[in-house]
C-alpha cells in the first residue's frame, strides 16, 4: 500500500529539499536584520530622543516557520511620538525619512515606501527587509498599533507576544509543529498557484495548527498530521471560533459578525481572519477536501507512481521521492 511508496520519511525529505529554508540562508537572513536593530540602537545611544524606538524581527524568519520562496524579510519597527502621523501614506513617508537618518549609509533609494511598508534594499546579496511600522507608547509588553499588511489598518498586537505563543508550541512538540507549519504553507502556496484567488493566510494557518495541537494532536507522523489538519477544516466548515487562553480568559471573548473567527491569542478584540469572505473560507474548505481525499488515496494506493501522483495532488508537481 502507499506507505511503501511515500511514507513520513519522503515528507521529511521532500521538506528539506523542496519546502523549508536552509539554515545557513535563514541564518544569513536573520544576521541581516540583527545588523539593522544594531544599527538603529547605536543610533538611538547617540540620540535618546529619536522616535524609532526598536527593529524587531517578525513573520516566519522569527518563528522558524519560513519557506524555501521567502521573498522579504519582516522586521516591526515601533514608532513612538506625538508627531508620527496616523494618516497611513504620511505614516510611511515620515518611517522612511526617519530610516534615512539612522542610516546614512544608505542611499535614499534604498530606503523605499511601499503601500503598507517601507522596504530597506541592500546591494549586492541579501533580500530586501520590508520594515513594517507600530505605532507604540512605551506598553512594557510591546502591544502596539501594527499596520495591516492586508489592507493597512491598525491591528493592536504585540509581536514578541505571537513569538511566545508560537515557541510555546513549537516545544511541545519539537521539530514537527513548525515542519507541518511549513507544509501546510506550501500546500496553500501550490493552491495559489493553482486557483488565482485563492487566500489563506500564514497567521491563520499557524493559529489553527496551534488549536490542533493545544487539542493534544500529535504531529510526529507528517502524513496523519496533514490529514487531521484538511478534516479539522472540513469538520468545522471553517465555521468553529477559534480562542487561545494564553493570555486573557474565554469568557473575555465577545462575538464577531464576520464567517472566520480565529481570534488573536494576544487579543481578545482583533479577529486575525476578519477579512476572509464566505466564499473564501469555502474555497479553503474545498481544497482542504480534495487534499485529505488525496492522502486518502495516496495512503491506499498499489503503486508507487500512482502514490506519487496523489501527493502531487496536495504538493504539487515538485514533489518526488
Ligand atoms: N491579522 C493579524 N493580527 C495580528 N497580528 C498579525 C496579523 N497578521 C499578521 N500578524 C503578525 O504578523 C506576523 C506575520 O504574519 P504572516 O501571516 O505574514 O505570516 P508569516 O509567518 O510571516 O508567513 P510567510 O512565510 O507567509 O511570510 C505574524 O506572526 C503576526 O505576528
Ligand atoms: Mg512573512
Amino acid at each position: 500500500m502507499g506507505r511503501q511508496h511515500v511514507d513520513h520519511g519522503d515528507i521529511v525529505r521532500f521538506a528539506q529539499d523542496k519546502v523549508n529554508l536552509p539554515k545557513d540562508k535563514a541564518d544569513e537572513y536573520r544576521a541581516q536584520a540583527r545588523r539593522l536593530r544594531e544599527r538603529l540602537e547605536s543610533y538611538l545611544d547617540e540620540h535618546p530622543d529619536f522616535t524609532l524606538k526598536k527593529m524587531l524581527l517578525s513573520g516566519s524568519l522569527a518563528k522558524g516557520t519560513a519557506l524555501r520562496s521567502l521573498n522579504d524579510i519582516d522586521v516591526g519597527c515601533y514608532i513612538s511620538g506625538a508627531d508620527a502621523p496616523s494618516d497611513i501614506k504620511a505614516l510611511l513617508d515620515y518611517l522612511a525619512e526617519r530610516l534615512r537618518k539612522a542610516f546614512p549609509n544608505f542611499s535614499p533609494d534604498q530606503v523605499k515606501p511601499q503601500t503598507y511598508s517601507v522596504t530597506v534594499s541592500f546591494r549586492g546579496s541579501g533580500l530586501d527587509v520590508d520594515v513594517v511600522p507600530i505605532l507604540y507608547d512605551g506598553d512594557p509588553q510591546w502591544y502596539g498599533n501594527l499596520v495591516s499588511q492586508d489592507d493597512g489598518s491598525f491591528l493592536k498586537t504585540s509581536i514578541p507576544l505571537h513569538l511566545e505563543f508560537t515557541r510555546k508550541r513549537k516545544t511541545a512538540q519539537e521539530t514537527h509543529f513548525a515542519q507541518v507549519a511549513r507544509l501546510v504553507k506550501f500546500w496553500a502556496r501550490n493552491m495559489k498557484r493553482e486557483k488565482e484567488d485563492f487566500r489563506f493566510k500564514s497567521f491563520m494557518i499557524e493559529m489553527i495548527l496551534s488549536h490542533l495541537c493545544d487539542q493534544g494532536l500529535d504531529f510526529s507522523d507528517y502524513p496523519e498530521a496533514l490529514q487531521h489538519f484538511f478534516t479539522y477544516l472540513a469538520r468545522s466548515n471553517m465555521r468553529e471560533k477559534i480562542v487561545f487562553t494564553d493570555c486573557y480568559a474565554a469568557s473575555a471573548v465577545g462575538s464577531f459578525s464576520e464567517p472566520v473567527q480565529i481570534i488573536d491569542p494576544v487579543n481578545e478584540k482583533n479577529n486575525v481572519s476578519r477579512l476572509y469572505t464566505a466564499a473564501q473560507a469555502d474555497a479553503i474548505v474545498d481544497a482542504a477536501l480534495d487534499a485529505g481525499d488525496a492522502i486518502d488515496s495516496a495512503l491506499a494506493a498499489p503503486t508507487k507512481q500512482e502514490t506519487v501522483y496523489y501527493w502531487q495532488k496536495v504538493f504539487g508537481p515538485s514533489f518526488q521521492v
